[in-house]
């Protein structure tokens, strides 16, 4: 779902001026069966952020995970430019409404963040001074039942960031293989009973097919039994949403795209809350920042054709225990930052 100004070629969302549908406006919210304004998301680790990426007058910071907006809105307070993606029209909506002060110093627009490179060099052909990636949901797009993220709320089994995009999570769950469902447990979930789970999906969907969040929340419970505080379906639900959204796969496009959209000396953050996604990230900055690659079978080192980055934070900036206390949902996260060479040798 995108809305263009009257006139734009685009899809791109400049705020000032802008005739605004009545979505974004915050009418009914029908996806998120609130209103738009009632956006709840705390922003982890925003002052970190703001010191690793310096945003300030002349720079242009691209947030390729707008969210509610809340990092947004401290880039723009320090006085930088803002490009924001999200690919959840709900979210734009907000972020929209949100960001209208800060007029020019804004472009919106709906967008999957593993094609930022387009975006981003068509807004802004000489790159950018920042990209910041805040992984995962939002605390809004988990407390709308409607959007099928909640084991807490009934809801239809959906997860989709883009509902307009994909398949939903009622398809996995209803047609997929055993195995393949096993392994999207085992491997994005790290569910120790992940074949067991798969098997109890399968011989019920049998007799009638998976609908909504609660039934399939049962179910998993069922199996896997309560271990600590977390429910039991917790990483059930995370592997299917990973799955959904084909979470890996764009976050490893979006990686790979970020030094071609980084002005030299730019600087990417990446927060994370999954030790996969952490994986990644932390492999990518290295794979980029050496200057040669050894291998055994070689006889000796040799250049790194891809070297272009520096590491910034050498291990992952977590989250202060204060922050943590006043906001459980930063508990797992990991801030990883990459700056952009100044020369690179070819
Ligand atoms: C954790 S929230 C970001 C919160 C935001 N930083 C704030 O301060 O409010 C993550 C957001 O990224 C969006 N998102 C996740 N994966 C995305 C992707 N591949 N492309 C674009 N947006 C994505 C989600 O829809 C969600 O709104």
């Amino acid at each position: 779902m995108t809305w263009c100004l009257p006139g734009c070629p685009t899809n791109l969302l400049a705020v000032p001026g802008l005739e605004t549908p009545p979505l974004a406006m915050g009418g009914d919210d029908r996806m998120g069966g609130d209103r738009v304004f009632s956006f709840e998301h705390v922003p982890v680790m925003p002052e970190e952020v703001i010191h690793y990426l310096e945003p300030r007058p002349g720079k242009t910071i691209l947030d390729s995970t707008l969210g509610g907006a809340g990092h947004a809105a401290k880039i723009l307070q320090a006085g930088a430019a803002l490009i924001g993606l999200d690919q959840d029209p709900n979210a734009l909506s907000h972020a929209e409404e949100r960001l209208k002060e800060y007029g020019n110093a804004v472009v919106l627009k709906q967008i999957n963040f593993a094609q930022m490179l387009n975006v981003g060099s068509e807004i802004c052909p000489e790159g950018v001074d920042g990209i910041l990636m805040d992984l995962g949901v939002s605390s809004h797009q988990l407390d709308c039942a409607d959007r099928g993220f909640s084991l807490r709320h009934q809801g239809p089994l959906d997860m989709r960031m883009n509902p307009a995009e994909g398949v939903d999570a009622a398809e996995v769950i209803n047609e997929w293989d055993e195995a393949d469902l096993a392994r999207i447990f085992w491997e994005l979930g790290e569910e120790r009973k992940s074949r067991a789970v798969a098997g109890a999906i399968v011989r019920r969907r049998g007799v009638k097919p998976f609908r909504d969040t609660l039934d399939l929340a049962d179910c998993v419970s069922q199996i896997v039994g309560r271990r600590g505080r977390i429910h039991p379906a917790t990483r059930v639900f995370q592997a299917l949403r990973m799955t959904v959204n084909r979470e890996m796969e764009s976050l490893e496009a979006a990686l790979e795209s970020a030094p071609a959209l980084l002005k030299p000396g730019g600087r990417i953050a990446v927060i994370t809350f999954h030790s996969l996604e952490d994986r990644m990230v932390k492999r990518f900055f290295k794979s980029r920042s050496q200057p040669e690659i050894d291998r055994p079978e070689w006889p000796a080192a040799r250049s790194n054709p891809d070297f272009c980055m520096s590491r910034v934070t050498r291990r992952p900036a977590i989250p202060r225990s204060e922050e943590v206390r006043t906001n459980p949902r930063a508990r797992s996260a990991k801030l990883r930052v990459a700056e952009k060479r100044k020369v690179v040798v070819s």
